[in-house]
């Protein structure tokens, strides 16, 4: 008994002084949090969601796979980023596309990220979170008067207008919400 907790407060230890507080933080929820696990692993980076956030809802790395990540983080791509100027300075590009790359789809154990890099091997990788298969193929049923008729959607890369719980990486639909249309379901 004595051993054991000896061996659980050094590992506790370990865990403080020789990880890094995100790679720390992750671990405990990947353990400890069930739900979260199921979905997808939600963005602990300031930078990231400071510059990538302010047109669109920070998209979860783990939404796309690196390969796909690859061709969007570059300077040329984002110089022209969905018909929009998302340029950045080298000095903050290399952080973001670094946690980007570490946290992408492939390098994730969440659940959603496995589903939508197994959607993705041996493709050419997409561009687009919405062009994945699985992604649209969980949408394929939503007509289109809902969301780019809906102009409290717009689109279906807005995924905050109907997942009320995106920005901490839960999709589950028992948290969806399609804004005026109620009764969606029915
Ligand atoms: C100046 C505004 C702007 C900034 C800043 C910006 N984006 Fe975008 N992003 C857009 C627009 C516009 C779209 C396309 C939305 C649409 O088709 O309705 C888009 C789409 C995307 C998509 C595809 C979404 C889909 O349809 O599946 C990804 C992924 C993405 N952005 C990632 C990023 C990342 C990562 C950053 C930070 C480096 C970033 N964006 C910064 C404007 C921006
Ligand atoms: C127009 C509203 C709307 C938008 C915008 C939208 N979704 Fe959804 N999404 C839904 C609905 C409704 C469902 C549930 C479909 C069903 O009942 O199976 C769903 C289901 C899902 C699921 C599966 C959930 C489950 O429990 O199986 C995922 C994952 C998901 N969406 C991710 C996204 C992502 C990522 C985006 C943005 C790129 C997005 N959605 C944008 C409405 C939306």
């Amino acid at each position: 008994m004595k051993m054991k907790f000896k061996f659980a407060a050094l590992f506790a230890g370990l865990l403080l002084i020789e990880s890094p507080a995100m790679a720390e933080e992750s671990l405990v929820e990947a353990m400890f949090t069930p739900l979260r696990q199921k979905e997808i692993n939600p963005v602990n980076n300031k930078q990231y969601k400071d510059e990538c956030g302010s047109c669109h809802f920070a998209y979860q790395p783990g939404l796309l796979p690196s390969k796909s990540w690859e061709k969007l983080l570059n300077e040329k791509a984002l110089a022209d980023h969905f018909g929009e100027n998302a340029e950045l300075d080298r000095e903050v590009l290399a952080p973001i596309y670094d946690f980007v790359m570490a946290n992408a789809a492939d390098k994730s154990y969440y659940k959603r990220a496995r589903k939508i890099t197994n959607s993705t091997e041996g493709l050419e990788a997409p561009l687009r979170i919405t062009e994945v298969r699985y992604i649209k193929r969980k949408h394929h049923e939503i007509p289109e008067r809902m969301i780019k008729g809906n102009k409290d959607v717009k689109s279906l890369s807005y995924c905050d207008a109907c997942h009320t719980q995106a920005d901490k990486g839960i999709f589950d639909e028992d948290t969806v919400r399609i804004p005026n249309f109620p009764d969606w379901e029915d």
